[in-house]
């Protein structure tokens, strides 16, 4: 009989219970069931609505069953429909009546958000332990680079010569805000929600606050029916996952076409790479396609979830049971994807000469010509004009600006001297852009120093 079973006059068909059931997938939960329970007992014990042997006999029975689980003992049934009463069941199995006392002044209402909220809490630390190795990968890796020039772009055509340092410090801006908003996602997570009841409290006197201190929560949720119905930190989480998911895709990206022939500003290891079955010659970037690829099932997660939530009428609904599906993958697939990630960069070969080289194309240092003229006292409006002309003159001539003879210089604006030469070298374009946030290499430095602190602190 189910544990409800006692208003029914007959069982739920058998494809009702397979249909009803979420055991499948709440089994990962087990942990933060059976420590949520303990803490319950406890409380009660304490607080004696129930009697202290009870409790006592309770906490060591819910040990057992965790031993039991741990070591792949205990198999779960499809008719005890989720983990809650999986476990309530075999602990009433063991340990007979005193069993039957765990579930006083609590619903599996407020039982499955105490849990879920822990195991996010959990997943979250397990997250940002990744995202901690991806920051330190990347300014690793910056450290290496702070003189690779490469070109920077803008729609992408050739903007402006940056270093690759300078490029790999921006996604560490990127997942640092991952961290910190994972970091402030975890606030509206660690809050401790058993003891709104099935939506309403409860009439026996709980003491919500021990319970919370027990799990080490923060504090406890402060309206009942608000306490069984929020999904708000699963959507915020399923949407720090999408954000994360988002920018491993625009560096997967990235490092797709510059892996091209057409590029060839980095080699994938081997190991990070496979052949084709039937082109011999082809070394595919899969990991970072794979990981592209997955971003769109994430976003999906989130979409999905915020459409199960959107129509539902306080307080709890059985359509809640359709978070955990979405949430568990997006989170399995972003723990997939960044340590991946991180071998994939870590190992890749950077081919310099061809950075610097395609730097060197695209009239890259258009700009600096026309900051030059404006230095010689010239309009930034007529500079730029005349920056125009000579790129045009450059197309005809097939030549870059920095091989025009001084001549040709002199023709163009008469304030040019020979200065203007190393003025705009590709070193001097990146390492004048001494600007807070800009390319050059002592503020790179610098940037990548502090990035080191906010690592450590972490
Ligand atoms: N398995 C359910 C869920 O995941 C647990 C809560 C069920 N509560 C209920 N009243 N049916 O949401």
């Amino acid at each position: 009989m189910k544990l409800w079973g006692g208003r029914f006059q007959k069982g739920t068909a058998k494809n009702v219970d397979d249909f009803n059931s979420s055991i499948r997938f709440d089994q990962r939960m087990y942990k933060q069931d059976i420590k949520g329970s303990i803490a319950h007992a406890t409380m009660l014990g304490r607080q004696n609505i129930i009697p202290k042997e009870d409790a006592e006999k309770i906490v060591a029975g819910l040990n057992g069953i965790l031993a039991d689980i741990d070591a792949g003992k205990i198999e779960f049934e499809i008719d005890a429909e989720d983990i809650h009463m999986n476990i309530e069941k075999i602990l009433i199995e063991r340990i007979g009546d005193s069993g039957k006392k765990l579930h006083t002044g609590r619903s599996r209402n407020d039982q499955v958000a105490l849990d879920i909220r822990m195991y996010l809490m959990d997943e979250i630390k397990e997250i940002e332990g990744m995202l901690k190795r991806t920051l330190d990968t990347i300014v690793n890796l910056a450290a290496l680079h702070t003189e690779t020039i490469m070109p920077g772009y803008t729609h992408l055509q050739k903007a402006q010569p940056i270093t690759l340092a300078h490029h790999l410090m921006a996604y560490f801006e990127m997942f640092k805000r991952d961290y910190d908003r994972l970091s402030d996602c975890k606030k509206r997570t660690n809050v401790m929600p058993l003891g709104s009841g099935a939506l309403a409290g409860t009439t026996y006197p709980l003491d919500r606050e021990f319970v919370a201190s027990e799990l080490g929560f923060d504090s406890v949720t402060l309206n009942s029916l608000d306490g069984v119905s929020d999904r708000d930190f699963v959507i915020e989480l399923a949407s720090c996952l999408s954000i994360i998911m988002m920018h491993l895709s625009r560096f997967c990206e990235e490092l797709i076409l510059w892996s091209s022939h057409e590029f060839s500003f980095v080699e994938m290891d081997d190991a990070y790479s496979t052949g084709s079955s039937i082109m011999p010659q082809k070394k595919n970037p899969d990991v970072a396609e794979l990981i592209r690829g997955k971003t769109g099932r994430v976003y999906g997660h989130l979409m999905g979830l915020l459409t199960t939530m959107k129509g539902l009428p306080l307080a709890y609904n059985k359509d809640m049971q359709e978070d955990k599906e979405p949430i568990f993958d997006a989170i399995d697939t972003v723990k997939l994807c960044l340590p991946v990630f991180c071998d994939m960069i870590s190992t890749m070969t950077v081919k310099k000469q061809a950075m610097l080289q395609g730097a060197k194309g695209g009239f890259t240092n258009a700009t600096d010509v026309a900051d030059y003229l404006v230095k010689k006292g010239l309009p930034f409006r007529e500079a730029h004009e005349i920056v125009g002309k000579m790129v045009f003159y450059a197309l005809e001539n097939n030549k870059t600006l920095d091989e025009f003879t001084i001549e040709e210089f002199k023709s163009c604006s008469p304030v040019f001297e020979t200065d203007i030469y190393s003025a705009i070298s590709m070193a001097t374009c990146v390492n004048d852009r001494k600007v807070i946030g800009g390319p050059a290499k002592e503020t790179v430095e610098k940037a990548i120093a502090s990035a080191k602190e906010y690592i450590k602190r972490l």
